[in-house]
């Protein structure tokens, strides 16, 4: 294959424009992101289009929303050297999968997807929103099998879509690459399948707990700490987190329902400490809020100082510029891999009339 000469497998992942990302972004997916950035050739996509299924009438705050999604990339440490940055309006062969794929999944099918239900739930969008909404489930297997990915790094809530999306790319291959019904997933490339049936791959934390204590994190709810907050702001919103329970240092407590400790096991990195933290805390042994507040707020600086540093290349003046620059080129790579997999579902449906650039008269 031409696109992937160091045959290295891929992965795609990708997030929707919708403000700056947190640390439930950080722990459900971005760290694996991170993670396996040397290791897989990577596509990291800005849906743009998605934003649109609930947005349609915010188009600016969605361009000033899909530039602050690459600089939070940017400072977590992906690497646009590495990585390739796509921006989904750019890439027309997602568009075109979108109506293949649409063919290929049950209209009930879509509406039964929880992720959809919980989204329409949760954004209050009633019996009024657009058709374009659940399309956005078929769009989104386009966005992932456009690049043939093995893996797709996504918080928990995503899982619901990475399954549809595996039915789909079966339902193809079986259709139209006359894979047997009964292949194994892993083996649907090897017996002539377009695509792979991609894994969806969940973070260490699938699901953050909010500052309130209560409900996922989630911008929406404000209860986020993102990761562009100063340290004055991560201090301010630790330390107005509700432990739980009332108590004095030396009151016997309980650190598990106390979502401070939720935080420490995720962020502090000595587990023996958060093993001895919460064995004071329960004793009451001279252990005050305040001071487990302290630990947490630590190490979450310490997690967000380096992305304080790495974001602020890009605050100045030009830098909203140079983001551009990044999306440009990896979106240009990204259109290469792109057509080259319509072109191959299409020749498989029997579609191959003639070259593309000279259907468009290049
Ligand atoms: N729907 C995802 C979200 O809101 C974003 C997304 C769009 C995505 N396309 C994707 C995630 C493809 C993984 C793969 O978080």
């Amino acid at each position: 294959m031409p696109t992937n000469p160091a045959a290295k497998r891929r992965i795609l992942t990708g997030d929707t424009p919708t403000g700056r990302l947190h640390l439930g972004h950080y722990v459900g997916s971005l760290e694996n992101r991170l993670r396996l950035q040397g290791e897989y050739d990577c596509y990291f996509l800005l849906a743009n289009m998605h934003a649109f299924t609930t947005r349609a009438d915010k188009a600016a705050e969605i361009r000033q929303d899909t530039i602050e999604i690459v600089k939070d990339w940017l400072a977590a440490g992906i690497d646009p050297e590495r990585s390739t940055i796509v921006l989904q309006t750019e890439v027309p062969a997602i568009a075109e999968l979108t109506w293949f794929f649409a063919m290929l999944v049950p209209f009930n099918r879509v509406m039964r997807n929880p992720t959809l239900k919980t989204e329409i739930e949760s954004k209050g969008l009633g019996d009024t929103y657009s058709f374009g909404f659940p399309m956005y489930a078929v769009g989104q297997c386009a966005d992932i099998l456009a690049f043939r990915p093995d893996l797709v790094p996504v918080g928990e809530d995503q899982v619901a879509h990475i399954e549809m999306c595996r039915e789909v790319a079966r339902r193809f291959n079986q259709l139209y690459c006359a894979v047997d019904p009964h292949a194994q997933d892993e083996e649907h490339e090897r017996l002539g399948g377009v695509f792979p049936v991609p894994a969806a791959l969940v973070g260490r934390i699938g699901r953050l707990v909010g500052t309130d204590g209560k409900q996922k994190m989630s911008k929406s709810l404000g209860n986020a700490i993102f990761l562009s907050d100063t340290p004055k702001q991560v201090k301010k919103k630790i330390g107005a987190m509700y432990p739980g329970q009332s108590r004095e240092p030396d009151q016997p407590g309980d650190p598990d329902i106390n979502p401070v400790f939720d935080y420490a096991d995720v962020f502090v990195k000595d587990e023996a400490l958060v093993a001895e933290l919460r064995e004071r805390y329960r004793r009451g042994d001279n252990l005050g809020d305040g001071h487990v507040k302290a630990y947490v707020i630590d190490a979450v600086n310490e997690l967000l100082g380096p992305m304080r540093a790495r974001r602020a290349e890009y605050e100045g003046p030009g830098g909203d510029d140079a983001v551009i620059e990044i999306i440009r080129a990896g979106t240009r790579r990204a259109n290469s891999v792109a057509e080259e997999t319509l072109a191959l579902a299409k020749d498989r449906m029997g579609l191959s009339f003639g070259a593309r650039r000279d259907m468009l008269g290049l």
